[in-house]
């Protein structure tokens, strides 16, 4: 197996991201309902399986996410998905959270859970082929949130997840996701991200955790989705600020999770980040949404839209490639998605 420091640089190798496509089932029958679909098992494998064949994905895509059911599950013609990935030359990787629960005695907060266990679980799903993992933790802005017990939980969970990560070889994502609902400030999305790395890096160190075989996986330091829009550089100048604050030299990459922005928006950010290079980290994505909302839609459960699909997923991946090397600009998505057949 690769040393997980070249795994963790592969996944940020310049021009290329992470695909997230490790939806749980409840958060897959959602998307599937915002195009008229019922989650059935035969239709998440369906839609997974257009995802993970298109061809030229590698191109701007090091790494995909997958989900429990998605990496036991297989092609029409029984290759295994973590095998077609290794083929393509992408990096198969692995959700291994269990999702959140109400923290006790924090009304409105969230912990992340899945510790138990969870060292066999990984040993499993190196076994099935995956290289990296992910655990995300959950934090909201809210009147008294979050919570010093709320985010010392998560951090706590989140060490511990990536020191069992790398006991069992493979590369921690450590996803610590400052939600942006709300009416809150840019400002205050900049001090509860900071409060968080901070936490979060103190019990990473605390843990023995090696940061150089750690990507982390922010949030963009954001208004709320109710709060006045600022402009793509200043979230991206205090983004970086926050960062730059918090974030260990040593970590290789940030690969930036899409968090509900547009796909436009994300990919915008993502450049207006990556203009401000060079920082001690690459600056990438690791996006669900903002890579998958149209090729969803360009789907919509048919399989004679599979091409369209495909076209849509790399029309994304292109256009983020551009974002990586701060060369995205908003004239290139229908220029990109004009020169694809579909
Ligand atoms: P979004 O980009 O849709 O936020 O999803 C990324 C992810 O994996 C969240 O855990």
């Amino acid at each position: 197996m690769e040393p997980t420091r070249t795994v963790a640089r592969a996944l940020v190798a310049p021009g290329k991201g992470i695909l997230a496509a490790d939806e749980s089932h409840p958060t897959m029958a959602k998307r599937l309902a915002q195009v008229g679909l019922e989650s059935t098992e035969e239709r998440r494998r369906a839609y997974r399986e257009i995802l993970l064949t298109t061809p030229g994905l590698s191109e701007h895509v090091s790494g995909v996410i997958l989900y429990d059911e998605t990496i036991r599950q297989s092609t029409g013609d029984g290759t295994p998905f973590p095998e077609v990935l290794a083929r393509a030359g992408i990096i198969p990787g692995i959700k291994v959270d269990g999702g959140t629960t109400p923290l006790a005695g924090a009304p409105g907060e969230v912990v992340t859970q899945g510790l138990d266990g969870l060292r066999e679980r990984l040993a499993e799903y190196a076994g099935l082929g995956a290289r990296f993992a992910k655990w995300r933790a959950v934090i909201r802005i809210g009147p008294g949130t979050p919570s010093a017990a709320c985010v010392e939980a998560n951090a706590h969970a989140l060490a511990r997840y990536a020191a069992l990560a790398q006991e069992a070889g493979l590369v921690p994502v450590v996803e610590p996701e400052v939600l942006m609902d709300g009416p809150h400030s840019l400002e205050r999305c900049a001090s509860v991200t900071a409060l968080t790395l901070r936490a979060v890096y103190d019990q990473l160190a605390r843990q023995g955790v090696e940061l150089d075989a750690t990507l982390l996986k922010p949030s963009m330091v954001l208004p709320g989705s109710d709060a006045e829009p600022v402009g793509d550089d200043v979230i991206a100048d205090r983004t970086i600020a926050v960062l730059r604050d918090t974030v260990p030299a040593s970590v290789p990459g940030l690969v930036f999770l899409s968090g509900g922005q547009t796909p436009e928006q994300a990919t915008a950010r993502l450049d207006a980040l990556n203009r401000r290079a060079p920082q001690p980290w690459e600056l990438s994505f690791s996006f669900g949404r903002a890579l998958q909302a149209p090729v969803l839609r360009a789907w919509a459960g048919r399989a004679e839209n599979t091409g369209a699909a495909q076209a849509a997923l790399l029309t994304r991946a292109r256009l983020n490639g551009a974002a990586r090397h701060g060369r995205y600009r908003p004239d290139m998505e229908r220029q990109v998605a004009e020169a694809l057949p579909s």
